[in-house]
């Protein structure tokens, strides 16, 4: 052993990829320029603001790193956890319990209009000292975030909004939203936060109840969307040659396969890594062979329920050419949001050249099957006139799943059940 390899810290695996971890790994975060000055710039602005971005893009990592960063104090309050226990204000009181109340701290009013006005009618003191614990829990919140910055402001984040899509909750933080207007709230210096898939964003906009009075006091920040080529790119080489120290025998065909098949969904990078490097981890080699190995294993363990699907759309083994088989594999190779029958014709044509030759193919029929059942794989955009999947793991699924085989028929990687 060398004598640097003495002084390397090993890390395993689990320490490097954290598909699902809530706490952000500053070692192994990416950097997303745009999308932090974005955030940046929005935080000096005066209004509230809304990250939206699909599931597993990087949305919490996102403000939790770049709010750390630069040292402003934040809380996050679970719109999940809300939705549970029925309103937005038991997840608060559940905040301040777990935080506020642990530290005691006390919170002195300033001297508002209001209090001054108490004073003028004589009797009370010119301070009044606040328990936080005893205030209601928005406001103890505010108290609270305001008390840990000093007066700067600071933070109070909603995340998960999705999670709150019912009446009464959007009422409440609609409610809460327009109360920090009011001078009450608005001493405490805090800015709101509001996280959540962009579906969950729109909807928001149209069904909270003060429609106008909200939106004008939310700046919407560019969509959180899957990584750049060089980001994801940096992300495999740190974990596997910096943190692992793996022997990788093609780095450029890593980095292709793991953008390829993930489709640069963070979340989908980690999980499918996290695979590899477990399957590496003996030899702590990684070529073609593993990377095979990692591919089913990725598919059984966490894509099983999309790969399940994508195969009961698929052809049985008799019919001649497959199309339907075709056709998936087409989809696979799409790369765009959107495609239309046009598109998954030529790649069929270009893909299969023999077996479509001189041959009638009805790809919008083919398209509908796949777009209808109890569970479709790809579904109609809001215009109808053409196709997105039903949900993004499926575009991993098939690109993983399937291969082309001899005479241009399409086969799947097996994978065993268990
Ligand atoms: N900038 C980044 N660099 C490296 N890894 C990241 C980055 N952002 C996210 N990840 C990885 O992706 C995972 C999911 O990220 P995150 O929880 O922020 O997504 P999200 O958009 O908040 O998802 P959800 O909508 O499901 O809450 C993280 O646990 C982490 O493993
Ligand atoms: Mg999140």
């Amino acid at each position: 052993m060398g004598y640097s390899m003495l002084f390397r810290k090993q890390m395993a695996p689990e320490q490097v990829f954290t598909p699902r971890s809530a706490e952000v790994n500053p070692e192994m975060y990416i950097s997303r320029k745009q999308l932090e000055s974005a955030l940046k710039r929005a935080l000096r602005g005066n209004l509230h603001m809304i990250i939206h971005g699909q599931s597993g893009t990087g949305k919490s990592w996102l403000y939790k790193k770049t709010l750390k960063d630069l040292k402003v104090p934040f809380m996050v309050a679970n719109l999940a956890n809300a939705s549970r226990l029925g309103s937005i204000c038991a997840e608060l009181k559940n905040l301040v319990d777990r935080e506020g109340r642990s530290i005691k701290v006390s919170f002195e009013e300033q001297k508002s209009a209001e209090a001054n006005a108490v004073v003028a009618k004589g009797g009370l003191s010119h301070t009044d000292m606040y328990e936080i614990g005893q205030m209601e829990p928005f406001e103890a919140c505010l108290a609270f975030l305001c008390k840990q910055s000093n007066n700067k402001p600071s933070i109070l984040v909603f995340d998960n909004l999705e999670a709150a899509f019912t009446e009464p909750l959007l009422k409440e933080l609609a409610d809460l939203i327009i109360l920090c207007d009011d001078e009450r709230y608005s001493r405490f210096n805090v800015k709101i936060l509001v996280v959540g898939v962009p579906g969950g964003v729109k909807e928001y906009f149209y069904k909270t109840p003060h429609h106008n009075t909200v939106a004008n006091r939310l700046v919407e920040l560019p969509e959180v969307t899957r990584l750049e080529k060089p980001e994801c790119n940096d992300l495999v080489k740190r974990g596997f040659i910096e943190k692992l120290h793996y022997k990788v025998f093609s780095e450029t065909e890593l980095m292709e396969h793991v953008a390829w098949i993930t489709d640069r969904v963070p979340q989908s990078v980690h999980e499918y890594c996290l695979e590899l490097a477990f399957t590496s981890e003996e030899s702590q080699i990684v070529n073609s062979d593993y990377i095979s190995i990692a591919d089913q294993d990725w598919l059984s363990k966490s894509q099983y329920y999309s790969y399940s699907v994508i195969e009961s759309h698929m052809n049985e083994r008799e019919t001649k050419a497959g199309r339907r088989n075709q056709t998936l594999f087409a989809l696979s190779l799409c790369t765009g949001e959107q495609f239309k029958a046009g598109d998954i014709e030529e790649i069929i044509r270009k893909e299969f050249p023999t077996s479509t030759g001189g041959t009638v193919l009805n790809v919008p029929q083919m398209l509908s099957q796949l777009a209808a059942g109890e569970k479709p794989i790809i579904k109609r955009s809001p215009k109808g006139d053409a196709f997105t999947f039903a949900d993004p793991r499926y575009k991993m699924v098939l690109r993983t799943m399937l291969k082309k085989g001899e005479a241009e028929i399409v086969e799947k990687v097996p994978v065993s059940n268990n």
